[in-house]
This record gives structure tokens, sequence and C-alpha cells, in this order.
């Protein structure tokens, strides 16, 4: 973040940037909330907006788009074939990821549907810093397996360590070695483990990787989706780096990989994908599955405005001002909600806050879903749509048993540059009292399960009428306030 020193006041993340277009927002009274809470079967995926105030369930397409983007897609080149404006996406893809060859795709599961199908067969397995629910979903779709090398102390939530997203290089190759290089497609590594807490890996880390890769000949595939913030990190958190631009640490990254891969929705705040590489073997192997899920080779399945806008917001992820805010204001709203007592994930990382559920309800056991049930609980006190990290997205083994998630999280997404440092503070104030409530926090158990991907479209009720009980605590200490 550019320095900004306060004279008088502890310093704040200060917006640099101004708001010119504005949404207003709804706070619907508690009495709604726990209505439309029921509505949604007590998944907050299942709300919608109009009763949802500060909306913290993903950075994935709502981050802010900048007024270069907006203006972008107004020269957008509509053609089935050929568009102008896939040319601008790919040589942004080349200047900012130092990938010459680039695949589009719908977004960044379809990324992730094309790799898996590409290079992995069944009994596979995959080694990697930790799995993405989606990127999991489709290795267990073709039969094939994932397993996460990180070191000891990456689920410790509250924690020193700046990189715990590092893959654990004795271990893979440990690994390795016990697994047969034939049965491992690539090595995958995560740019910002979103699904334990959105934690860094460093370039020193990724360089062992490279090395451990190249002495038994395998490929390293890298998911860029939270790149710029990972890099960010590295920046602030790796000493050799500190000099270092943005775009210096990001090409070096992506230059350890042979293949990188993105969901645009984040990366360059837009909406859509792609997979790029320089190995044009790799390319061509992975470009037939393109017409068959995605479309044809120059739009893959996205419309050209936003191939115009993730080719702006590429070029401006270098931008440190733009990219450090999110951590920033991440950084914030970890600290002060900490300084109440709040048990969050430590050190802040990227993409959202990540409160420590299984320690926030102590008292509820693993199998009432304490992260799910906070984050009901969070959308009862405040109208704030968190996302549940933990064991309702986790998958059951391969007997149906439930298996307790290694963290435990509800995430509150901070997508850049939307929400104000005031909403900051609400969302403090009302954790604060939820803390202080927190034993009315009951469990919930299933209603509907789906077989795949179970937290997007799942039901779930409570186990016994705590909503309820919450709401009354809640009137009484607040009045009539919304
Ligand atoms: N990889 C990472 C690291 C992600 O965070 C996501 C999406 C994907 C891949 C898939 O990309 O959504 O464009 O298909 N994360 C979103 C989230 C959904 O809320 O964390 P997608």
């Amino acid at each position: 973040m550019p320095n900004v020193k306060f004279y008088k006041n502890e310093d704040l993340p200060l917006e640099l940037h101004k708001v010119r277009i504005v949404q207003k927002l709804n706070l619907v009274p508690i009495e709604r909330r726990i209505e439309a809470l029921k509505e949604a079967s007590y998944n907050t995926y299942g709300l919608s907006t109009n009763d949802v105030f500060l909306d913290m369930l993903t950075d994935s397409g709502t981050n802010a788009m900048s007024d270069n983007q907006l203006a972008a897609m107004m020269k957008a080149d509509d053609a089935y074939a050929g568009s102008q404006s896939f040319v601008r996406m790919k040589q942004a893809v080349e200047d900012v990821l130092g990938k010459k060859y680039l695949l589009p795709v719908h977004q960044g599961r379809a990324a992730e549907n094309v790799l898996v199908r590409t290079f992995a067969k069944p009994g596979d397995i995959i080694p990697m810093n930790y799995h993405f629910t989606t990127f999991l979903a489709h290795t267990l779709e073709v039969g094939a397996n994932i397993v996460e090398i990180l070191h000891d102390d990456a689920f410790e939530t509250s924690s020193t360590n700046p990189f715990k997203g590092n893959i654990d290089v004795d271990k893979l190759t440990k690994f390795i070695e016990e697994t047969g290089v034939e049965k491992i497609p690539f090595i995958r590594m995560e740019a910002s483990t979103n699904l334990i807490g959105g934690q860094p890996f460093s370039i020193a880390n990724m360089m062992d990787v490279r090395r451990v890769a190249d002495k038994y000949g395998l490929l390293v595939v890298l998911d860029a989706s939270l790149l710029g913030e990972n890099a960010f990190l590295v920046k602030q958190r790796e000493d050799k780096w500190k000099e270092n631009s943005l775009g210096d640490i990001i090409k070096m990254m992506t230059g350890l990989a042979d293949i990188v891969y993105f969901s645009a929705r984040k990366l360059s705040s837009s909406r859509g994908g792609g997979i790029c590489t320089n190995r044009h073997e790799l390319h061509q192997k992975m470009e037939v599955i393109i017409p068959l899920f995605e479309g044809f080779l120059t739009y893959g399945g996205m419309s050209v405005r936003e191939i115009e806008a993730i080719a702006v917001g590429l070029y401006e992820t270098l931008d440190e001002t733009m990219i450090s805010q999110s951590p920033s204001f991440i950084k914030y709203l970890v600290e002060t909600a900490e300084s109440k007592g709040i048990p969050m994930v430590t050190p802040p990382g990227v993409l959202g806050a990540h409160i420590n559920a299984a320690k926030f309800c102590d008292h509820l056991k693993m199998s009432e879903y304490p992260a799910a049930a906070l984050g009901a609980a969070v959308y009862l006190a405040g109208g704030i749509r968190g996302m549940e990290r933990g064991m309702m997205s986790s998958v059951r083994d391969e007997n149906g048993v439930e298996v307790p998630s290694d963290v435990e999280l509800l995430r509150l997404a901070v997508p850049r540059r939307v929400f104000t440092l005031s909403q900051m503070n609400y969302i403090v104030d009302r954790l604060e009292w939820l803390y202080d409530n927190r034993r009315l926090i009951g469990g919930l158990k299933w209603v509907y399960e789906p077989r795949v991907l179970r937290f997007f479209l799942g039901k779930m009720e409570p186990t016994t009428d705590w909503p309820h009980r919450l709401m009354e605590k809640f009137r009484k200490d607040f009045g009539d306030s919304l």
C-alpha cells in the first residue's frame, strides 16, 4: 500500500479511489432476516441480495470494476472467430503473465475441467499445496484424486507464519518417490490457498517446487486466480522481493510454472477465465477440449465485452494501489476483530477475513456444522452474508462418512474497492455482539445434500429453534435498530 501516514490518528487503510457509481443497499429488519434465512434453507448461497446488506459471500465477479474497464467494454469486437477483443486479451496475458499461448474459458472451474480431462487418468494423484472445491470435484469426476502437501503448521489458525500456503518440499519428494511419476499428472500450486484462509506461498518455495518438478520431469500448474494479492504479500513479507514491482513478482511466479490458469472473476475483476502456457505442445493438447465445452478458441464462453474488461483488468493487477486495497481492508478487519477477542485466522490473508468458527462456536460439535451455523448467525446479526469454508464445503469419504475439515472457517470476503471503512466497523460491532452471545448459536443439519459440491445447493435446518432465541436477544439489546 502506498504509504500514507496520519498526523495524529492511528494509520488507517486509506481509500485511494473515489466512488462514482453507487448501488443502494437494503438492511432489512431482523424479523425479515430470519424469514429470508428460512427461505434460503440456512445456506447463505440461497439468500437473495434484496435481503442482504453487506454481501461478503465472495470476491468472484464482485470486485469493483474501474472506469477504464467499463470504457473498454464499449469497444468490444463482436465476432465468433478472430475477435480483436481476444487479441487484446492475449496480448495482456503475454505482457502480464508472460505466457504467449492462451485458451479462453468461461470461468476458473472450466479451466480445471480442461486441465484434469487432458492430463489426469483414473487412479492418478495430483499433489498440491491445498485443494480448491471445484478442482477437487473435477478431479474426483475423472476417477483421480489429490493429496495436500503443506507444512504441519498450515492449519494453525492463529499463527505468525507469513507463508502458510507453502508446499513442504521434503514431503513432496517423498510422495513422488512413493507414488511414482507415472501416476502424477502435474503438481498444482494455488496462489493464496483459498480454503485455509487466503494464505500465500513464497517465491522461494515455488522455486523449490520447480526444482523438484524438474528433477522428476513433472509439470507445474499454477492456479493464478488470486495471484495479484499473493504477489502483494510476497512484496510485503518476503525480504528478497520488497524492492521489486508487482509486475516482476508476478512474472517470476508465472515463469516457474508450465501452465497458468485463472478465474478472471477474481484475477482481473471481470468475468471469465483462461489457461496459458509457453509450451506449444501443451497448448495443443488442451485446445481440442475448448470448442466442446467452452466455445470457439477466440471467446471460450465469455462475452467479448468481458474479454475487453479482462484485458484492462490484467494490466490493473500491476497497480499496487489497486491490489493492496482488499488485503489492507482485510488486515484492518482481522486486527480490529481480534482486538475484541474474536478468533480470526492470522496472519490476515487475501480475499476475505476468516473467522475461526470452531473456536467461535466451541460449544458445537463438528457434526453440527459450526461454520455454516456461524454463517447463518452472522447474517441474522447484521445482514452480512459470508461463505462457509469448512465441513459443509468438504466431501464425505469413500464410505459416505463425514471427515472433520482441516479448518472450520466462516469467510467474509472483501471484494476489491467495494466496501467502506465504516462498513468494516459495523461488521466488527455485530461480530462482537454475536461473540458475546455465541452460546445462543446452535447447530445445523442437512435436509438435502447434493452428491457434488454440496455447499452450493445444499439445504439445511437448525437443530433447535436457536435462530429465534438469537433474534429475541438482538431485539432486547438493540431495541428497534435495524
Ligand atoms: N481457483 C481458486 C483459487 C478460486 O478461488 C476459484 C473460485 C476457482 C479456482 C474457480 O473459479 O469460480 O471462476 O469457476 N473461487 C470462488 C470463491 C468461487 O468464492 O472463492 P470460478
